[in-house]
């Protein structure tokens, strides 16, 4: 059956005391409410309707997503009335279901047993809570069928007993949701046009309403405050670290890694504390990452090691490479097998074939360093000329002393080597030894200027 989306996200989030939209918070490094658009992709929607109202234009720019359709809600009065904004749009064959763009956590596979309940009649997503205040409570007959959900300042206090509590989520037929939110009023404590009031209406119907239970308060935690996000984090934290131990991932302790976006590990992967993990990564097996480190949509091959305190973006590496402690490759650097980078090294849009070593104090910009390389200690590509960026390229088996200054645009033939100190304006050929520095004396009788005592 077709399956439209309804999500509600034009409430202002107030509490959040942010510039900020609500549902555009991020968790685990993205909006909130791509969290809620992932979902509802993976569970088949063919169309999702987004009510929107407070910072409306910002939340439209970030979705940036032409297959959305985008409802304004003006004025804020109510679930009910949010939902009712878009309805109208949904043919009647279409199973609905109502999200919330401050709901991020729900699982697909809870979300499908929603809509499959959903589309006899209507159900609605339930959990029951130790302390329930604030929701609306689910009213049941002696019988055990749903009868009402009553909202936390309309309710009595025998009511305010009940512990199984609302969810905001609801699915049902969109003909049977077009009638019943055509039928809705604001007689209520909040003089709003509740979404829930459908319950009722419903089994006045004598319509079907049925009662999906969630596995566990955490999928179902709404987000209002920043609180409630750093809880948010940690739930998602759990759940992919969780995922990672359960396929044979170490991970020294489990609170200390961030994972904000997808992390794919092979076998026998290693994370120490405090890595961060972001976008897209991949490790091979028996990659390690040592402690805090910073690792951002790349790709590290297997057996190799990333030491303490590196940070890793938009770079790929071959097998068995060492990074770091403390280096850093920036974005488009690609090292082959077995090459070398290490403590405060930095690396940028450069790359390194087969077995090449940069293994201190180095830069290397804009370049291509070819096979078994010795970069020695302190050497720069001087790739900027403070207009425009040049390239240097290095040949196979080149070894650059210490302290060299390769002033791009330039090229280091095969086999070359750069004596210490050299400030190579013009291409080294092949196999010799290049060198310019200026001859070294030693200046006789000099003395060293002393102050004089005052008198
Ligand atoms: C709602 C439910 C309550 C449930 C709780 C779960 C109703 C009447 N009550 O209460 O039973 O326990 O969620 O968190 O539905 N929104 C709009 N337009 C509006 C009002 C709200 O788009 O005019 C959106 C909000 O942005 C939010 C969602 O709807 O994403 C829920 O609104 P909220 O005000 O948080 O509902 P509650 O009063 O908490
Ligand atoms: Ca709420």
């Amino acid at each position: 059956m077709p399956l439209s989306t309804i999500i509600l996200a034009a409430g202002q989030g107030k509490r959040m005391n942010s510039d900020l939209p609500k549902v555009l918070q991020p968790l685990a490094g993205r909006p909130l409410i791509s969290h809620v658009l992932e979902a509802a992709d993976k569970l088949g929607a063919d169309q999702n309707y987004i009510v929107y109202g407070h910072g409306g234009e910002l939340v439209r720019a970030a979705c940036r997503d032409d297959s959305l359709n985008w409802v304004h809600q003006a004025e804020q009065l109510g679930t009910g009335h949010a939902a009712a904004q878009a309805i109208g749009h949904i043919p009647d064959d279409h199973t609905v279901l109502v999200l919330c763009g401050d709901v991020p956590l729900t699982t697909v596979f809870t979300l499908g047993q929603l809509t499959d309940a959903g589309a006899g009649g209507l159900a609605v997503l339930t959990v029951v809570m130790d302390d329930a205040t604030g929701y609306g409570r689910i009213l049941r007959d002696p019988d055990g069928r749903v009868t009402a959900i009553v909202e936390e300042r309309d309710a009595t206090p025998e009511q305010r007993v009940v512990r199984e509590v609302n969810t905001g989520l609801i699915a049902s037929k969109a003909k049977h949701l077009k009638r019943w939110l055509g039928q809705l009023d604001n007689k209520n404590a909040q003089a709003e046009y509740y979404l829930t009031d459908i319950v009722g209406l419903a089994v006045a119907e004598h319509v079907q309403v049925e009662a999906v239970e969630a596995v566990s308060p955490d999928e179902v935690l709404g987000i209002n405050d920043k609180l409630q996000l750093a809880e948010a984090e940690s739930i998602y934290r759990r759940r992919i670290t969780e995922d990672l131990m359960r396929g044979g991932v170490t991970i020294a302790d489990p609170r200390r890694v961030d994972i904000r976006g997808s992390l794919r590990c092979g076998r026998d992967v290693v994370i120490d504390i405090n890595a961060v993990f972001e976008g897209d990564v991949v490790l091979g097996d028996r990659v390690v990452i040592g402690p805090n480190c910073i690792i951002r949509d790349s790709h590290l091959g297997e057996d190799t090691q990333v030491h303490a305190n590196s940070i890793v973006e938009q770079s790929s590496t071959g097998a068995r490479c060492q990074i770091g402690p403390y280096a850093r490759l920036r974005p488009e650097s690609t090292l082959a097998d077995e090459v070398k980078v290490g403590n405060f090294v930095e690396i940028k849009k450069s790359s390194l074939a087969f077995g090449s070593k940069v293994n201190h104090l180095t830069y290397v910009g804009d370049s291509e360093v070819g096979q078994r390389v010795n970069v020695g200690a302190g050497t720069i590509t001087c790739n900027y000329d403070g207009a425009y960026k040049h390239r240097t390229v290095i040949g196979d088996d080149a070894f650059i002393g210490s302290g060299v200054q390769l002033v791009a645009p330039v090229r280091v033939g095969s086999g070359a080597t750069i004596g210490a100190g050299t400030v190579v304006t013009r291409d080294a050929p092949d196999g010799k030894l290049t060198v310019g520095r200026a001859r070294q004396g030693t200046v006789e009788g000099w003395r060293r200027p002393v102050k004089k005592l005052p008198k």
